[in-house]
Protein backbone atom coordinates (compact mmCIF):
# COMPACT_ATOMS: atom_id res chain seq x y z
CA UNK A 1 0.00 0.00 0.00
CA UNK A 2 2.98 2.48 0.86
CA UNK A 3 4.89 1.50 -2.64
CA UNK A 4 1.77 2.14 -4.28
CA UNK A 5 1.27 5.73 -2.98
CA UNK A 6 4.83 6.92 -3.33
CA UNK A 7 3.95 5.61 -6.36
CA UNK A 8 1.59 7.69 -6.86
CA UNK A 9 3.10 10.79 -5.41
CA UNK A 10 6.07 10.44 -7.86
CA UNK A 11 3.44 10.05 -10.72
CA UNK A 12 1.39 13.22 -9.52
CA UNK A 13 4.61 15.10 -8.91
CA UNK A 14 5.92 14.72 -12.48
CA UNK A 15 3.11 15.61 -14.47
CA UNK A 16 2.78 18.97 -12.60
CA UNK A 17 6.48 19.08 -13.33
CA UNK A 18 5.58 18.86 -17.52
CA UNK A 19 2.89 21.19 -17.35
CA UNK A 20 4.89 23.52 -15.44
CA UNK A 21 7.87 23.40 -18.24
CA UNK A 22 5.26 23.53 -21.03
CA UNK A 23 3.62 26.66 -19.38
CA UNK A 24 7.42 28.21 -18.67
CA UNK A 25 8.11 27.46 -22.55
CA UNK A 26 4.83 28.19 -24.30
CA UNK A 27 4.31 31.70 -22.07
CA UNK A 28 7.98 32.38 -23.22
CA UNK A 29 9.41 32.71 -20.05
CA UNK A 30 12.73 31.47 -21.35
CA UNK A 31 12.80 34.08 -23.58
CA UNK A 32 14.31 36.44 -21.03
CA UNK A 33 15.54 33.69 -18.25
CA UNK A 34 16.75 31.41 -20.51
CA UNK A 35 15.57 27.70 -21.43
CA UNK A 36 16.81 26.59 -18.07
CA UNK A 37 15.43 29.39 -16.16
CA UNK A 38 19.63 30.60 -15.95
CA UNK A 39 18.98 34.63 -16.47
CA UNK A 40 20.01 36.97 -18.42
CA UNK A 41 20.94 40.52 -18.55
CA UNK A 42 18.18 42.27 -16.38
CA UNK A 43 15.87 39.07 -15.75
CA UNK A 44 17.17 37.37 -13.04
CA UNK A 45 18.06 33.90 -12.36
CA UNK A 46 15.23 31.59 -11.66
CA UNK A 47 17.15 28.02 -11.61
CA UNK A 48 17.25 26.77 -7.81
CA UNK A 49 16.43 29.69 -6.37
CA UNK A 50 14.38 29.16 -2.98
CA UNK A 51 10.75 28.11 -3.81
CA UNK A 52 9.68 30.82 -0.80
CA UNK A 53 11.16 33.56 -2.48
CA UNK A 54 10.14 33.13 -5.42
CA UNK A 55 6.78 32.56 -4.65
CA UNK A 56 6.97 36.06 -3.15
CA UNK A 57 8.71 37.48 -5.92
CA UNK A 58 5.78 36.30 -8.28
CA UNK A 59 2.97 37.64 -5.81
CA UNK A 60 4.94 40.99 -5.20
CA UNK A 61 5.39 41.34 -9.02
CA UNK A 62 1.13 40.51 -9.41
CA UNK A 63 0.72 43.27 -7.36
CA UNK A 64 3.09 45.64 -9.44
CA UNK A 65 5.78 45.61 -7.25
CA UNK A 66 8.84 45.52 -8.85
CA UNK A 67 12.78 44.91 -7.29
CA UNK A 68 13.69 47.20 -10.76
CA UNK A 69 12.89 49.62 -13.27
CA UNK A 70 13.04 47.00 -15.57
CA UNK A 71 10.75 45.00 -13.61
CA UNK A 72 7.07 46.15 -15.11
CA UNK A 73 8.11 43.83 -18.00
CA UNK A 74 7.21 41.24 -15.56
CA UNK A 75 4.26 42.03 -14.48
CA UNK A 76 1.74 40.59 -17.20
CA UNK A 77 3.90 37.81 -17.34
CA UNK A 78 3.16 37.37 -13.39
CA UNK A 79 -0.34 38.14 -13.30
CA UNK A 80 -0.76 35.69 -16.49
CA UNK A 81 -0.32 33.03 -13.88
CA UNK A 82 -3.57 31.84 -11.62
CA UNK A 83 -3.26 30.94 -7.90
CA UNK A 84 -1.96 27.86 -8.64
CA UNK A 85 0.16 28.21 -11.17
CA UNK A 86 2.37 30.67 -9.37
CA UNK A 87 2.62 27.91 -6.30
CA UNK A 88 3.71 25.01 -9.05
CA UNK A 89 5.78 27.47 -11.25
CA UNK A 90 7.71 28.47 -8.31
CA UNK A 91 8.12 25.03 -7.19
CA UNK A 92 9.07 24.02 -10.79
CA UNK A 93 11.58 26.62 -10.83
CA UNK A 94 13.50 25.98 -7.38
CA UNK A 95 13.94 22.40 -8.83
CA UNK A 96 15.21 23.30 -12.56
CA UNK A 97 18.39 21.81 -12.91
CA UNK A 98 20.28 22.20 -16.75
CA UNK A 99 19.78 19.28 -18.31
CA UNK A 100 20.19 19.39 -22.25
CA UNK A 101 17.55 17.62 -24.18
CA UNK A 102 16.07 17.84 -27.35
CA UNK A 103 12.57 17.35 -26.29
CA UNK A 104 12.82 20.66 -24.32
CA UNK A 105 13.34 22.42 -27.51
CA UNK A 106 10.94 20.83 -29.21
CA UNK A 107 8.38 22.29 -27.13
CA UNK A 108 9.66 25.55 -27.46
CA UNK A 109 9.10 25.18 -31.14
CA UNK A 110 6.09 23.38 -31.29
CA UNK A 111 3.04 25.30 -31.70
CA UNK A 112 0.48 24.69 -29.19
CA UNK A 113 -3.00 23.19 -30.34
CA UNK A 114 -2.98 24.11 -34.58
CA UNK A 115 -0.32 21.58 -34.92
CA UNK A 116 1.88 23.44 -37.84
CA UNK A 117 2.89 26.73 -39.26
C1 LIG B 1 10.05 40.23 -21.27
C2 LIG B 1 10.98 39.53 -20.41
C3 LIG B 1 10.42 38.56 -19.38
C4 LIG B 1 9.57 37.51 -19.58
C5 LIG B 1 8.97 37.02 -20.90
C6 LIG B 1 9.39 36.88 -18.30
N1 LIG B 1 10.11 37.54 -17.33
FE1 LIG B 1 10.21 37.02 -15.36
N2 LIG B 1 11.31 38.73 -15.01
C7 LIG B 1 11.75 39.62 -15.96
C8 LIG B 1 12.42 40.73 -15.30
C9 LIG B 1 13.04 41.94 -15.98
C10 LIG B 1 12.34 40.45 -13.90
C11 LIG B 1 12.84 41.34 -12.74
C12 LIG B 1 11.59 41.92 -12.08
C13 LIG B 1 11.88 42.98 -11.04
O1 LIG B 1 12.75 43.83 -11.25
O2 LIG B 1 11.22 42.96 -10.02
C14 LIG B 1 11.66 39.17 -13.76
C15 LIG B 1 11.43 38.53 -12.53
C16 LIG B 1 10.88 37.28 -12.39
C17 LIG B 1 10.77 36.57 -11.15
C18 LIG B 1 11.25 37.07 -9.79
C19 LIG B 1 12.71 36.73 -9.65
C20 LIG B 1 13.45 37.62 -8.72
O3 LIG B 1 14.57 37.22 -8.33
O4 LIG B 1 12.99 38.68 -8.40
C21 LIG B 1 10.20 35.35 -11.42
C22 LIG B 1 9.89 34.24 -10.45
C23 LIG B 1 9.91 35.32 -12.85
N3 LIG B 1 10.36 36.50 -13.41
C24 LIG B 1 9.30 34.28 -13.51
C25 LIG B 1 8.87 34.36 -14.83
C26 LIG B 1 7.98 33.40 -15.44
C27 LIG B 1 7.45 32.15 -14.76
C28 LIG B 1 7.75 33.84 -16.71
C29 LIG B 1 6.80 33.23 -17.76
C30 LIG B 1 5.41 33.08 -17.34
C31 LIG B 1 8.51 35.06 -16.91
N4 LIG B 1 9.17 35.34 -15.73
C32 LIG B 1 8.58 35.78 -18.09
C33 LIG B 1 11.60 39.49 -17.32
C34 LIG B 1 10.75 38.58 -17.96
Amino acid sequence: MKKLFIFTAILCFSHANNEMEALYLQNGCNGCHGMYGEGMGASPRLQGVREEVLLRRLKDLQKGKTRSAFGTIMVSFAKALDQNQTIEMAKYLSNLETKVDDERYEIEYTPAGDGGS
